[in-house]
Parts: C-alpha cells; structure tokens; sequence
C-alpha cells in the first residue's frame, strides 16, 4: 500500500508571510433535528447560556434557498457550540463502523479533576448516562452523548504539557505513517501499526 502523506514534521513556525494558527474556537457547528430539545439540553445541562440566534430564509454563503434556525451556546472563553435546524433535512445515515461514534467528538474543558467528578454527578443526575471517568495520562476525561447523539466530552489536563509536545506528535505520526507505506495489504497494515503501537508509550487518548 502507498501513502500520500509526507511523514517529514510540520515546521513548528510558521512560514513567512503565512497567517499564524488562529486564535481560538469560534463556533463547531452541527445539524440539529430539535432546537427546542437542544436549547433545553445546553443551557439547563450543560450550564452554557444561548447567546445568539440567526434565522434566515436563505444561506448567505452559497444562496440556497433554506430556511434555517441557528443557535449559539457559550462557554467561559467566549468560544460557542452551535446547530441548525432546517425543515425536511432526512436524518444522518448511520455510520459505517460503531468507531465513528467514539472518534468523532466535541471535547470541553473544565478547571480540575474535581470538576470534572463533578460534572459526572450532575449529568447523571439530569438523567444521562456518563462513562467514565477515564484516566488518559495526560488528561481526565467523562463521556456522554447530547440530543444530537454528539459524543461530548468533559475533561480536564492531568500534565501542563499535555498540548505543547510538537516532538512526540511528529514522531508518532511518522513511524504510523511508515507502518502504512511499508505495508501491502489490509491485514500487514494492521499488524504494523499493531506493532507501532506496541512501541509507543502508554498514552491512551480518544
Ligand atoms: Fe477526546
């Protein structure tokens, strides 16, 4: 099997002339099918007030003809979680593989792991069910699904380092990248990135 990825590390400055990263979360937004029960959900829940809400009969971006709701749900840094809702948009199709369920995912951070035992009692206590928590090393994390059925999750940082490791990552995305290349079928990708794995240190993140 080939692969397209260039492993060589991302310069960790970015290049002249180029914008540097943006400066944080703006909004995630996603489809909803219930405005009503996802307002309930955030603000009661969650603890994140509504905060603003646009409805047109169009989409600016492109010029569909659309009547839209759409909602916006603030966090402490002013960052938001927002949905539209939309008349006769069908339902998602379901995935194709239950991983997708536990990859994708909306992760919010909260101040200690205290908050985060927290915040397992209060969801609970709202009647949803939270799993975990789960002890990744290098953060602490619950799991639970919104209205949505978003993966949401709660977390906060075990280590001050947990996002500044540039190094490691490169690293790890290389020899994954090698395992794949050097690889020719389904079955010897996954034993190699079994065996990568194998050889990686101990840090369990999802
Ligand atoms: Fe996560």
């Amino acid at each position: 099997m080939s692969s397209t990825i260039d492993a060589t590390p991302m310069p960790s400055a970015p290049v002249a002339d180029s914008p540097q990263s943006p400066l944080r979360l703006s909004h995630l937004a996603r489809v909803t099918h219930d405005a009503e029960a996802t307002v309930d959900f955030y603000t009661k829940v969650m603890r994140m007030p509504l905060v603003t809400c646009v409805m047109h009969d169009r989409i600016p971006s492109t010029g569909d003809p659309m009547p839209y709701l759409h909602i916006f749900f603030r966090m402490q840094d002013g960052s938001t979680l927002a949905f539209f809702e939309a008349p006769g948009l069908p339902l998602a199709p379901p995935v194709s593989h239950p991983m997708y369920d536990i990859f994708d995912h909306v992760a919010l951070e909260v101040g200690t792991v205290a908050e985060v035992e927290e915040w397992k009692t209060w969801i609970e206590s709202q009647g949803v069910s939270v799993v975990g928590p789960t002890d990744h090393t290098i953060i602490y994390s619950i799991y639970f699904y919104d209205p949505n059925g978003i993966r949401m999750e709660i977390t906060t940082p075990l280590v001050d380092d947990w996002n500044d490791r540039p190094g490691k990552a490169a690293e790890a995305v290389e020899a994954w990248s090698k395992a794949k290349a050097g690889a020719n079928s389904p079955e010897a990708t996954i034993a190699a990135l079994h065996q990568v794995v194998a050889n990686w240190e101990p840090t369990t993140f999802d």
